[in-house]
């Protein structure tokens, strides 16, 4: 890689903080740039620095891809609202949900994630903005796994020879792109962000996706994100480095009130891990694994297994698609 990274021990918060900030506003120029903030800490830290920089000249959108948490649109639109930061919600789900339909296979998933969101989604705004930047909170560790092979991350894009500009008409700006995860936190807290955005769990790029095997739809989703918000309610208080719930594509024979049900089976995941390259499952006490078995059971349609998952990364990895 040619990438040369900042350590954590080497980072100065608030020096990078103005080195960047003055690097977007020299690239950018009398220009606009654009960017799509999804809430996480990159994308959240790359708002709060493009914000910086640019003031008005930056334009926030949230895409709403039908494929997050519950309640997240809403919650990180009003979050960046108190901050100052006025963020434009764009609905897409449909687009997303059409681009899913039928794919199997992992991989395949990402790339039409990839693709709706940088073409058909975000090439129709930036068009409509007029902008020629798009600014994007790629991390070290996005482009070491892409790089690497181990599983390509839906926002790298220069890495793997795309000319963003000559395939979707914008440059690419991206100011984290030396740091890992806890060096970004520490940019985050610096910037003023609060601690439910620079403390916060990570979360994949292509969101629920990346827990439903099997074809993606719009029920399936709907099932994944009822047992999330389970997991992250009873697994609040558990110092985890993150925890999520699978839905199965197999179903399996369960009984309810009597009656043979044949039902979907969510798995969950817990992990302990530094920087998510390497993971060891988290020894969650049997109590709480059984309020989460109990939990989901009732409260999500249709599901009679719950599993939790024991194995390390590697092999396994994080998430399962
Ligand atoms: P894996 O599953 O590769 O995940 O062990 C490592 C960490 O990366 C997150 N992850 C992603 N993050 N875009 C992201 O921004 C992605 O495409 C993506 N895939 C996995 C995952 O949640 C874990 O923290």
């Amino acid at each position: 890689m040619q990438i040369t990274e900042i350590r954590p021990d080497e980072l100065n918060p608030k020096e990078f903080i103005w080195e960047k900030v003055q690097e977007i506003a020299d690239a950018v120029g009398d220009g606009t740039a654009v960017n799509a903030l999804s809430g996480g800490v990159d994308s959240s830290t790359v708002t709060m620095l493009g914000h910086k920089a640019l003031g008005p000249r930056l334009k926030t959108y949230f895409v709403n891809n039908g494929i997050m948490r519950e309640g997240e649109p809403e919650r990180v639109v009003s979050l960046f609202r108190s901050l100052g930061v006025h963020v434009e919600l764009v609905d897409a789900q449909d687009e997303f949900f059409k681009a899913l339909a039928g794919i199997l296979d992992p991989e395949e998933k990402r790339e039409a994630i990839t693709q709706t969101f940088y073409k058909t989604v975000f090439g129709r705004l930036v068009k409509k903005s007029r902008a020629r930047f798009l600014l994007q909170g790629t991390i070290y560790t996005d482009v070491e796994e892409t790089v690497a092979g181990v599983k390509r991350q839906h926002n790298v894009l220069a890495q793997l020879g795309i000319d963003t500009k000559k395939r979707y008409g914008y440059t690419l700006l991206e100011p984290l792109i030396q740091l890992r995860k806890p060096a970004v936190r520490m940019v985050a807290k610096a910037l003023g962000l609060p601690k439910e955005v620079w403390n916060r769990p990570p979360f994949p790029g292509p969101a629920l996706v990346a827990r439903v095997v099997g074809p993606v739809t719009r029920e399936k989703i709907a099932l994944v994100r009822k047992a999330q918000a389970i997991v992250e309610e009873e697994l609040a208080g558990v110092k985890a480095f993150q925890c999520l719930a699978i839905l199965h594509e197999d179903k399996v024979t369960g009984v309810r009130a009597g009656k043979r049900e044949f039902g979907h089976q969510i798995e969950v995941r817990c992990w302990d891990s530094k920087d998510a390259t390497t993971a060891t499952p988290t020894r969650l006490p049997w109590s709480v694994l059984e309020r989460l078995a109990d939990r989901i059971t009732s409260e999500v349609p249709g599901v009679v297994s719950v599993t939790y998952h024991v194995a390390k990364k590697p092999p396994s990895t994080i998430e399962a698609v």
